[in-house]
């Protein structure tokens, strides 16, 4: 997920497009840059946060009236000058910035390879710009028309503003599953990822959709569709003030990175999971293959939220795969001296891919010996470079400090490994391997599901926003969901919140037990549902206040609790990324009624880069 901002008009576009960029770094922030259109196209570009690109110092900044801009969250390439954009073609004539990800791209790549194209970055989208050219060359055809067809042939998301040298007074853009949005000006149009760069210049927009092209010069604005039939353009009235649309709409990036999961989890499904072949595809396992299905171990490090991922982990990959795991918090291992070395596999879990003891924890592994899997969000960052392989778990920039979309995004990696690794070693059926993969494709569908109840748990609440104290309980799967939701309820609200396997209440956490303490079960029907059932009694039985996260159709916990949270159905061994989610809006709310920062709560900070 990147930012994109352009301007065409008659004031000077480098300002407009500077100020617009920061305004979406949120969406990315690894590196920038930008084109300005004056007597030629000219291009600076950095990494970097946009700040960076204050230090261009070219006289074409005064002058061009036209031109485009790119805040990078890095897919394909590590955050570097080179990789940034916009990039250009072999000629220098079409220069464009991007935002998505061009699946088929490798393919593509090797076809201009062949007729002797040269590539400076690692990038899908320089192939992108030099498949476009090679199409008008060949086609002898204009720009529109070799966009056109070359869309036609791109598999996957993107958002491209393009410039080409020799037609100054005109950019042409095209969308399809990332979003774009033209602010309508007179004399002058806008266009970028959301509408928070052009709020301040116009509020008539165009939300563009997918497969449509817009080709814009100062007082003109076409639509079209990729068959080159006009579409007539829809003007709206933007009603939203800035900081909110920064939070798309949402009054916190948290509760915003809550909705977005089912956004977040097709993205990171795709182009992994294909329903159609019925197939799996994780290029940074099948690379390594023999190196898991003959593993004598599996060991993951981890901190905070990840590690919650990791126990998760445990689950899935003993179950199918029959590998040991052992799952280490980082900040012990590393000074352990644990027992490690060839043949072990270490997987190391992190959003941030910075995480101090997370990256100590990986170097002491790999000097023994060990192979080191990454599973990380950001992109080139230092644990996805320190590892052997990995996957990236392509839930996009996360800001609140509260770590919520990124754990549903690894847990979805982890499950596809545990999946992949365990048909590999048939430990996992063809028909179970057929239903893991059926289930995976409705989780997105899912977690939209229980997001739409989201006023029925804000209800729950405002009953336990006075609490002092909070237990989480489950068993199996949902334990690792006990101890994370209990993680999100303290650092969002200070309520001091503690996770336990349910069964674990006897030997001791039981005591705490009284009409004031609420205790939430994570209790959706699995293997161990008639245990749990047996714990809540024991929890009535002391008065105890009873929170349920249960299956739809459950009468029966439904009775026996004072509040229930529903979820959908789900395999148990995907639950856990169904039965978190009442959990991280739970803790919302109640931060949110506590009147806490729980976009950036008190001692914390969103990546950990000190021990
Ligand atoms: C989670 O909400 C916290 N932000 C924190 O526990 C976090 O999970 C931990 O610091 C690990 O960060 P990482 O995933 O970036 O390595």
């Amino acid at each position: 997920m990147c930012g994109i901002v352009a301007y065409i008009g008659k004031q000077a576009a480098y300002p407009i497009i500077l100020k617009g960029l920061k305004r979406l770094e949120y969406r990315g922030y690894d590196s920038s840059g930008i084109a300005l259109f004056g007597e030629n196209v000219r291009t600076f570009k950095k990494k970097g946060r946009v700040a960076e690109l204050e230090s261009w110092n070219e006289s074409i900044i005064s002058e061009a009236t036209v031109g485009i801009g790119h805040t990078r969250w890095a897919t394909h390439g590590e955050p570097s000058d080179v990789n940034a954009h916009p990039h250009t073609s072999n000629s220098g004539r079409i220069t464009l910035v991007h935002n998505g990800i061009i699946e088929n791209y490798g393919s593509l790549k090797q076809e201009l390879v062949q007729k002797g194209y040269t590539f400076k970055s690692e990038t899908d989208t320089e192939v992108l710009v030099n498949f476009i050219e090679d199409i008008q060359i060949n086609n002898n055809s204009t720009l529109e028309e070799a966009m056109r067809i070359a869309l036609k042939r791109v598999v996957g998301a993107y958002v491209i503003i393009v410039l080409e040298e020799g037609f100054p007074d005109r950019l042409i853009a095209a969308r399809k599953g990332s979003p774009l949005v033209i602010g309508v000006g007179d004399g002058e149009h806008f266009l970028a990822s959301d509408a928070s760069p052009i709020i301040e210049y116009t509020k008539k927009v165009i939300y563009v959709n997918d497969y449509e092209l817009a080709i814009i010069s100062p007082d003109e604005i076409i639509l079209k569709n990729l068959g080159n039939e006009p579409i007539t353009p829809y003007i709206q009235q933007l009603d939203m003030e800035l900081a909110q649309i920064e939070k798309g709409g949402f009054d916190h990036f948290m509760l915003k990175e809550i909705f977005d999961q089912p956004g977040s989890l097709t993205d990171c499904l795709r182009g992994r999971l294909d329903m159609e072949n019925l197939t799996l595809t994780l290029a940074g396992v099948e690379e390594h293959m023999s190196v898991f299905s003959q593993a004598k171990r599996i060991i993951i490090v981890a901190c905070g939220t990840s590690w919650h991922a990791g126990l998760v982990a445990e689950y899935m990959i003993e179950t199918l795969c029959r590998i040991p795991v052992e799952v280490e918090y980082a900040s012990e291992f590393r000074y352990r001296n644990p027992v490690v070395g060839e043949g072990d596999v270490l997987i190391a879990i992190s959003q941030s891919g910075e995480t101090a003891d997370t990256l100590v924890a990986i170097e002491k592994a790999k000097e023994a010996g060990a192979f080191i899997f990454g599973v990380v969000n950001a992109v080139g960052s230092s644990i996805a470079r320190l590892s052997h392989s990995g996957a990236y778990t392509h839930a996009g920039p996360e800001i609140g400090v509260a770590s919520t979309k990124a754990f549903t995004a690894q847990l979805t990696v982890l499950a596809m490994m545990a999946i992949k690794i365990g048909r590999e070693k048939k430990t996992v059926t063809e028909a179970e391997y057929n239903r893991y993969l059926a289930e995976l494709a409705l989780i997105p569908e899912k977690v939209k599901a229980v997001l739409e109840t989201h006023e029925s748990i804000k209800e729950v609440a405002k009953h336990y926003a006075d609490a002092r104290d909070f237990l989480f309980l489950g068993r199996g799967y949902n334990f690792p969901v006990a101890l994370e939701g209990a993680l999100k309820l303290k650092e969002i609200s200070y309520i001091h919140a503690e996770g336990y396997p349910a069964a674990e209440m006897k030997h001791g956490p039981i005591a705490l037990v009284d009409e004031n303490l609420p205790v939430l079960f994570i209790a959706t029907k699995d293997a161990y549902y008639e245990k749990i059932v047996s714990n809540i009694q024991e929890i009535k039985a002391r008065k105890g206040m009873v929170i349920a996260v249960i299956s739809e159709g459950d009468t029966q916990i439904r009775d026996m609790a004072d509040h229930v949270m529903v979820v959908p159905a789900v395999d148990e061994l995907l639950a856990p990324l169904i039965s978190v989610i009442p959990t991280q809006i739970l803790s919302y709310y109640i931060g949110v009624m506590r009147g806490l920062d729980v976009d950036k709560p008190r001692n914390l900070a969103k990546s950990v880069t000190v021990e």
